[in-house]
């Protein structure tokens, strides 16, 4: 029996996973999904979680939070703009205090790379990365790949990234997924020096514009200016598309600029913005079941 990509440490990273188990933790969201009214997944005694968000989020803060309820968890949010930390208290001497409080999971978010890995190794509870710099988000690409195997599960997924692929973390989280389940993965050619190292660093192909239309999944990225990115990203309209071919966005989107407006208003039935952010949900759902089922190795 191969073993959960939810371990007793929370979900830091797409690690060292195998297809199988990421097809056995789909196959247990698409359960939980079809069972959602039904009593079967109940958990134990509630618990409480706490979001420490160091950026502004509204899916994956929000996602969390509702999806963490359904297991009957009550959230505390740190907010670290108003805490000691103003005062000159270290992350560390923070996080240390925190731990003095029973919680059954923290969910992290913060401009750091490896920021989630730092925190589990202050914490004694499981740790869930809800995005740590430029370097994972890894349950956004959870959510987009099971989209992706709910829509076609034997598929191989052609996908091409558009936009500031070197300061994204979910193109890096898709990536590495994307490659774990075997999509045909390439990048938009665009003429920026940043995206061809990008593209290589992962070993995948750059393509023309041109060849957009062969794809079956245009994901777009957002010029990250949080993190100083004066990308011009090349904006992609509805004639660059094929017929078969969907629109993909973590989100947030900024209309006008990886896509055009007339995408959203002319192209409507290709997109899957909003089925991410169910899909993203799902996910979330199927991590606290099993996260919640565990026995407990570590304090919660
Ligand atoms: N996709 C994503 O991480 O969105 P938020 O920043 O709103 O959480």
């Amino acid at each position: 029996m191969s073993t959960s990509i939810v371990s007793s440490s929370g979900l830091l990273s797409i690690e060292n996973w195998a297809k199988k188990q990421v097809m056995e933790f789909f196959d247990r969201v698409s359960k939980y999904e079809s069972g959602r009214r039904g009593a079967s997944y109940a958990l134990g005694t509630p618990k409480v979680g706490l979001l420490a968000f160091f950026e502004p989020s509204t899916r994956t803060r929000i996602s969390f939070e509702r999806a963490g309820m359904d297991f009957g968890l009550q959230w505390v949010h740190w907010d670290s703009m108003q805490s000691s930390l103003r005062k000159g208290e270290s992350l560390r001497d923070s996080f240390h205090v925190l731990d003095r409080y029973p919680w059954g999971v923290v969910v992290v978010r913060h401009p750091d790379a490896g920021f989630a890995h730092l925190v589990s190794s202050w914490l004694r509870c499981p740790v869930l990365n809800a995005g740590d710099g430029q370097r994972e988000h890894p349950t956004q690409a959870l959510g987009d790949a099971y989209l992706l195997w709910k829509l076609g599960k034997r598929k191989k997924w052609k996908i091409t990234f558009v936009g500031d692929l070197y300061r994204s973390r979910v193109a890096r989280s898709v990536l590495r997924l994307g490659g774990i389940l075997g999509y045909e993965l390439s990048v938009l050619r665009d003429g920026n020096r940043e995206t061809e190292l990008f593209a290589k660093s992962f070993g995948v192909s750059l393509i023309a514009k041109s060849s957009l239309k062969k794809q079956d999944v245009v994901y777009g990225l957002r010029s990250q200016r949080e993190r100083g990115s004066l990308f011009q990203v090349p904006s992609v309209e509805p004639e660059d598309l094929g017929e078969q071919t969907r629109v993909m966005h973590p989100g947030p989107v900024v209309w006008g600029e990886e896509f055009s407006k007339r995408i959203q208003t002319e192209c409507d039935e290709k997109l899957l913005l909003l089925e991410q952010i169910e899909a993203g949900y799902e996910v979330r759902r199927a991590v606290f079941a099993d996260l919640l089922k565990k026995k407990e190795g570590r304090r919660a």
